[in-house]
């Protein structure tokens, strides 16, 4: 499959063959690819991800890095009186849809000949780096924030990386990992757009499990946006490959502790706003500051760990793609996250505080008013076995 990378900045284009996570001119890539789906073939294989061969960038089958990931049961769960298909991402290898974006990631660092990767994140992107770098003999280096949940360092340790916390708020582990790539490669799951390339994958399945059709609307995750760009990748490719005939509309989830784009969304502004630790009272905007203090003192009153991004990389990205798809940014409460963690374990699924925050989300949407006969689907993006102090202190204070 062809594929080329160009800069969403200044538009320079780069050879995928060369290891570049970033334009020269600071900007972001974007990757570039001609998909195929040959359903006959597609229907015959394994029910992996990876049954979508011909559609991800992987010159070579020798250099693919699998842990037979993906293709996860889309189940209907009854929420009042609607339906709604949760795609059940916590049952990944590593117990969180961010493996969809590291195997292909990983698996280009490998064809790529890299021998060590740098990668940050606040916990399950680096696990999900860690487990595809042991698979493929391949050093690596996580950068996470100190207060990240034990559980998560412990695993990113487990499989053989080296551990780097980091004091401070998600930005300055950013940064520090920023500092170490400059002697490696760079398997950042927000800018190396290889991550969105496997994270496209959600799109296939869910149109694949629902007969080659697309749903009405989707409920994804809004921190960094690497389910809702991919999402938005995949059912674009769909689209193109006349597979399907519109695009799903995309309902993004953020939490009130830490809204940028749902502020820059109410403004119609096309860049995140940055946010401060004033609060204001109802779900008003935030605005101002950037400082780290200021992030960590947000960051440590919300709930869902993993969505709490207060300068979202690829936010000008996400906002667009929301815009064409007629879809919207909503926020969650930390009391809504706490009752759809209460409302997931009740129904016997055991997720994380922060999946909890997109179910919160599909609660929301469902009584602001979506149809009675509209398809909506979500996913449960990270397994509770993540965070057990968390949720042991919400058991112990309800
Ligand atoms: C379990 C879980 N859900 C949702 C998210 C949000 O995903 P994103 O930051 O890609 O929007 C994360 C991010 O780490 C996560 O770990
Ligand atoms: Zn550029």
């Amino acid at each position: 499959m062809t594929t080329q990378l160009f800069c969403t900045s200044c538009g320079e284009g780069y050879d995928s063959l060369e290891p570049v996570w970033r334009c020269s001119c600071g900007g972001l890539l974007d990757l570039e690819c001609e998909p195929d789906f040959p359903l006959r073939k597609i229907g015959r294989r394994k029910p992996t991800m990876w049954r979508y061969r011909e559609a991800l960038p992987i010159d070579s089958d020798v250099h693919i890095l699998s842990l037979d990931e993906g293709f996860t049961p889309l189940t209907p769960l009854a929420i009042g009186d609607k339906r709604v298909l949760f795609k059940l991402d916590h049952l990944f290898p590593t117990g969180s849809f961010k493996d969809r974006g590291a195997s292909v990631l990983m698996s280009k660092a490998h064809e790529l000949g890299v021998n060590k990767v740098v990668e940050d994140s606040s916990g399950n992107a680096g696990c999900a780096i860690a487990a595809y770098a042991a698979a493929g003999g391949i050093g690596c280096e996580i950068f996470a924030p100190e207060k990240t949940s034990s559980a998560k360092l412990t695993q990113i340790r487990a499989y053989g990386a080296n551990l780097h916390p980091v004091a401070g708020s998600r930005e300055d582990t950013a940064k520090a990992a920023l500092l170490a790539a400059n002697d490696a490669y760079y398997a950042s799951h927000v800018c190396n757009p290889f991550f969105l390339h496997g994270t496209k994958t959600f799109a296939f399945e869910v149109c694949e499990q629902l007969g080659w059709e697309a749903p009405d609307t989707l409920v994804l995750p809004a921190g960094n946006g690497t389910l809702l760009l991919g999402a938005y990748i995949g059912f674009s490719e769909l689209l193109k490959c006349g597979l399907i005939d519109y695009m799903p509309k995309m309902v993004a989830v953020q939490t009130e502790s830490c809204r940028p784009l749902h502020a820059a969304w109410e403004e119609k502004s096309s860049e995140p706003c940055a946010v401060t630790r004033k609060l204001r009272p109802t779900s008003q905007a935030i605005y101002e500051s950037d400082e780290s203090e200021t992030f960590a003192a947000i960051k440590k009153d919300t709930f869902a760990e993993g969505m709490a991004i207060a300068k979202p990389m690829r936010g000008r990205q996400m906002l667009e793609a929301v815009k064409k798809c007629r879809g919207k940014f909503i926020s969650v409460s930390e009391d809504e996250i706490r009752s759809a963690l209460s409302l997931s374990f009740g129904r016997g699924f055991y997720i994380e505080p922060t999946a909890a925050a997109t179910v919160a989300g599909v609660c929301k949407y469902l009584s602001d008013g979506a149809k009675p006969d509209e398809m909506v689907v979500s996913a449960f993006t990270g397994h509770g076995l993540k965070d057990t102090e968390k949720i042991l202190s919400l058991l112990e204070n309800r």
